[in-house]
């Protein structure tokens, strides 16, 4: 079979469906792959580029005349007009909001994959447009509010002055909001986020922002990755949680989405009114409504105190090359599941729920919307079984003091026999103990590492000192089992280093 690769028609559209890692791949599968001239001009993928991987470049006609065409974005009807009965769609399609599109494809007997519509399965992840698309988009909203705003994203002590870092604030912890979280935090801003799912939080933590809760007493627990309206109690907690974080932050990217309703309405321009002059908003929701108040589809609007709100809705497209690229490997990924005889030839099998999930037309008719499918991104913990703890038989206290006397007693008869001055060595021992016990307890884990080789280094001192102590001539029986039990400890810390650094380099290799 033949896959037809167009040149995007949609105006300020820069992707192509196809890379030429991509066309080496389709053609290892069986396809031959012809792709229009010039498609892949403005992603930086010349024509020969294509040619050299083994596609041919055609004219217009030619390409959408293919058995499969896939793009970026969905056909017009002219487009669709020029493709022959029987052949296959990939692209783009917004099933939800086209029921006209829908209805031209069914006309035309193609049979259309929608990259929009793979369900949000684990399976279906390395096929999932939408995500990949959205984590680009997350990464760019980043750059064009570090565009805008006038100052620096990390902080820096110059010889001129301290320079606070930018305060970034994001909404929605999904896909989109994630990247940016991560993106921002790499350029040294301080990185807040929020999401109506709090099982999101780690996840935000775990990407060094901090997670900024609602103060409602109710959130949300998706079974299938998206969230669910918010009610009346937790939008007017949430209302007062994004008034206080939009006048403290610079920076402010929203991409709050609830499938198939229009994007929730988080920042007021009230709101907008507090912040600093300067600050920016990137609203990644404005095709779809808007997060934000004032935003405006493909526009940067700038209000009365000097706020900019940014509006694009091609933040993908503004980065071609990788967008393309990443497109173009979730198309390979899809048709190594629909070739399963790697010879070329596409087999649709409606009983996989991600081909069904996809397919929005067939056969002449509309096969959209797909039978619910089970997803489960993060499935409902089960009620925890409850356990039946043993009970706890209290000690009996003349055991305890019991125990103290004799370690008492031992203590004793310990000093008794040892030489003048342990006792005042002791002391230090124990004093050290108590100290090093608030000390160390205190140390946060990401500090763990270089604790480690200062408590090395201690045992390296704590081992010679044991050695000279051995060294005496004649040394004394308490002596001897001190440097002796102080060799054994100590080593157990030095060799231990060494043993857990040497699983933690392993852990870096490859295998
Ligand atoms: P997603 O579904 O992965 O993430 C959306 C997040 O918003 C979810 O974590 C959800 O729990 C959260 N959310 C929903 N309602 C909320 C509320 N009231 N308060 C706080 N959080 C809430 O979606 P994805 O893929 O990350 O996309 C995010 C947005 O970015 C969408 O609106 C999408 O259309 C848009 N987008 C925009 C692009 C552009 O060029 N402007 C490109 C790609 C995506």
């Amino acid at each position: 079979m033949r896959i037809g690769i167009p040149t995007e028609s949609q105006g300020g559209e820069t992707r192509v469906a196809a890379t030429p890692k991509s066309v080496a791949q389709l053609v290892k599968l069986g396809y031959a792959v012809c792709v229009e001239t010039g498609a892949g001009a403005k992603a930086a993928f010349p024509d020969e580029t294509y040619i050299e991987a083994g596609a041919e470049i055609a004219a217009t006609s030619e390409v959408w005349a293919s058995d499969i065409v896939a793009k970026i974005n969905a056909p017009s009807s002219e487009e669709i007009a020029e493709m022959k009965a029987g052949a296959t769609l990939i692209s783009l399609i917004a099933a939800p909001r086209s029921p006209e599109l829908l209805a031209a494809l069914a006309e035309a007997k193609v049979t259309t994959l929608a990259m929009d519509s793979v369900p949000r399965i684990s399976r279906a992840q390395s096929l999932d447009v939408i995500s990949s698309m959205a984590n680009i988009a997350g990464y760019r909203a980043v750059i064009e509010a570090a565009h805008v705003f006038g100052s620096f994203f990390t902080g820096q002590v110059t010889a001129a002055g301290k320079v606070p870092p930018a305060k970034v604030f994001v909404s929605g912890a999904g896909v989109a909001g994630l990247a940016a979280v991560g993106t921002a935090g790499s350029l040294g801003a301080i990185v807040r986020a929020t999401d109506i799912r709090a099982e999101v939080a780690e996840q935000v933590e775990s990407m060094g922002a901090e997670f900024v809760a609602v103060d409602s007493g109710q959130s949300q627990k998706s079974t299938d990755g998206y969230a669910k309206e918010a009610t009346a109690d937790y939008a007017a907690a949430a209302a007062r949680m994004y008034a206080e974080q939009v006048r403290d932050v610079d920076i402010v990217i929203t991409t709050a989405l609830i499938p198939g309703r229009p994007a929730p309405r988080l920042i007021t321009a009230e709101m907008v009114a507090t912040m600093k002059p300067g600050s920016v908003i990137v609203d990644m929701a404005a095709a779809n409504g808007g997060n934000v108040e004032g935003s405006r589809p493909d526009e940067a609007v700038v209000t009365a105190n000097g706020v900019t709100i940014i509006g694009y809705t091609d933040l993908a497209s503004r980065l071609p090359t990788q967008a393309s690229q990443l497109f173009a490997t979730n198309i390979v990924n899809l048709m190594k599941l629909v070739t399963p005889g790697k010879d070329g030839s596409l087999v649709l099998d409606f009983e996989d729920a991600v081909v069904r999930g996809m397919t929005v037309t067939h056969d002449g008719g509309v096969t959209w919307p797909p039978p619910p499918v089970a997803v489960s991104a993060a499935p409902a913990a089960a009620p925890a079984p409850e356990v039946v703890k043993p009970e706890k038989k209290p000690r009996d206290p003349a055991v305890t003091y019991a125990v103290m006397g004799v370690s008492a007693l031992a203590l004793l008869m310990l000093f008794w026999v040892s030489p003048v001055g342990l006792l005042g060595h002791f002391m230090v021992f124990m004093l050290s103990v108590v100290i090093g016990y608030y000390v160390i307890g205190n140390v946060s884990h990401s500090l763990h590492t270089p604790l480690m080789s200062v408590t090395n280094a201690i045992s390296g001192i704590i081992i010679v000192g044991s050695l000279l102590g051995l060294a005496v001539p004649r040394p004394t029986v308490t002596m001897a089992v001190l440097a002796i039990g102080g060799i054994l400890l100590a080593s157990i810390n030095v060799f231990g280093g060494f043993l857990v650094t040497h699983r933690m380099l392993a852990m870096f290799k490859r295998s």
